[in-house]
């Protein structure tokens, strides 16, 4: 068995962003809107009218300050309420590969490693833009990456589960380099008419590299442990689909956006997703206060506060478990790789820390990591 480490990552960050106080300024405008438009089913008590949103709830309620956005102006547009991202030509490249391809160069150069001496591209991330031709084959390409290329999608675990898949591969000695590229275009599959989750998600880019810890002359992080745990709820679902035509449901319905019952998801994820890390850590011997940093999924920060303590056993230190939401929102599997890629270069050689995500499916997975 060989052994894995990461030796570099990369983050696209979008361009434009949106702050609380933009974003509920448009929301308000389209609530105010609907409401005119709906008038007379609201006066008969048909429909209630859509009640204004608030930046001091969002907030509160999650410690998101702003998001970046692909496109900002469609889904500012109170009449409209969604980006603006014009169908582009099967022979140009698609939105999620060229993000895709943004962050997994700057994880090469950071690296110090050709794309032709990758032998393998997962894109994993909680939604793909079509079906087939694989996100990942078309990376691969424009990266001039070698080897091989898939999708996968485990919500907002995909990058902790697609590290592990590509480790394994490295352990068992079938690839030598992986690339984890994490394109998650949330934007597009939020829904901003609604007030309980609009502020939730923003766009953003992130990949791993991931190559056999031999012979490395470089700083790098071991893999000293991944470990990957699922257990099925519909209180995080998105029902657009394939099959949708054949329904005879083709109108722009809620549930083919990002729904859930927020929160269950709180009450239910924290439990699972805090024994989840004390058994991993167990069964590997790493004791938690051995652990010099958490790079956590970034989806709220109360929910983080609360794993942080639970682990530690003691309220982590900001430095011990930094939060990047405040900036990016919630970006699905993205999120504890910014964190990880944004504030680890400081670890000193023996330090260990520990990546964690986790969300729909339900779904968790952890990584021990010590810099070497
Ligand atoms: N502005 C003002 N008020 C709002 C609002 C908004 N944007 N959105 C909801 N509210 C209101 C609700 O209508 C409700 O009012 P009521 O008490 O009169 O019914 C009240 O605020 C509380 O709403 P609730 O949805 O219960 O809020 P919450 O405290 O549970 O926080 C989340 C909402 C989403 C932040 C929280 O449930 C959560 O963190 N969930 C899981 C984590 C997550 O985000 N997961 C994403 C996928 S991993």
């Amino acid at each position: 068995m060989h052994k894995a480490a990461i030796t570099g990552t990369g983050v696209f960050t979008p361009s434009q962003v949106i702050t609380n106080d933009e974003l509920v300024a448009a929301f308000n405008a389209h609530a105010d809107l609907w409401n005119a438009q709906n008038a007379d089913a609201i006066a008969t008590g048909a429909v209630a009218a859509k009640p204004h949103s608030s930046a001091d709830f969002i907030l509160a309620a999650s410690g998101i300050e702003q998001r970046y956005v692909l496109d900002k102006s469609g889904l500012m547009d109170p009449a409209r309420m969604f980006p603006r991202l014009p169908q582009r030509p099967d022979d140009a490249p698609g939105y999620m590969a060229e993000i895709g391809v943004d962050a997994a160069q700057k994880a090469l150069a950071a690296a110090g490693v050709n794309a032709a001496d990758v032998d393998l591209v997962i894109c994993a991330a909680s939604n793909m833009e079509r079906a087939y031709p694989a996100i990942g084959v078309e990376i691969q390409q424009l990266l001039g990456a070698g080897g091989f290329a898939f999708d996968m999608n485990v919500a907002c675990s995909s990058a902790t589960f697609g590290i592990q898949t590509a480790a394994d591969m490295i352990r068992a000695g079938s690839i030598r380099r992986a690339l984890v590229v994490n394109p998650e275009i949330c934007s597009a599959h939020l829904e901003w008419r609604d007030r309980d989750c609009h502020f939730i998600f923003g766009d953003v880019a992130t990949a791993t590299l991931l190559e056999r810890d031999e012979g490395l002359d470089k700083p790098h992080f071991k893999v000293l442990s991944t470990r990957c745990a699922t257990q099925f709820s519909n209180n995080i679902r998105n029902n657009n689909g394939y099959l949708r035509r054949t329904h005879d449901a083709m109108d722009d319905r809620r549930d083919m956006q990002f729904m859930q019952n927020g929160r269950k998801v709180f009450k239910e994820v924290l439990p699972l997703v805090s024994q989840h890390i004390a058994d991993h850590l167990a069964d590997e011997g790493v004791s938690a206060d051995s652990l010099r940093r958490l790079w956590l999924h970034q989806a709220n920060k109360t929910m983080n506060d609360y794993i942080g303590r639970k682990v530690l056993g003691r309220v982590p230190a900001p430095d011990e478990q930094p939060n990047i939401l405040q900036d990016y929102a919630n970006t699905s599997s993205a999120g504890s790789i910014i964190a990880f890629a944004k504030h680890s270069v400081d670890l000193a050689p023996g330090d260990k820390g520990l990546i964690c995500s986790f969300g729909a499916g339900y779904s968790v997975g952890s990584v021990i990591v010590e810099r070497a």
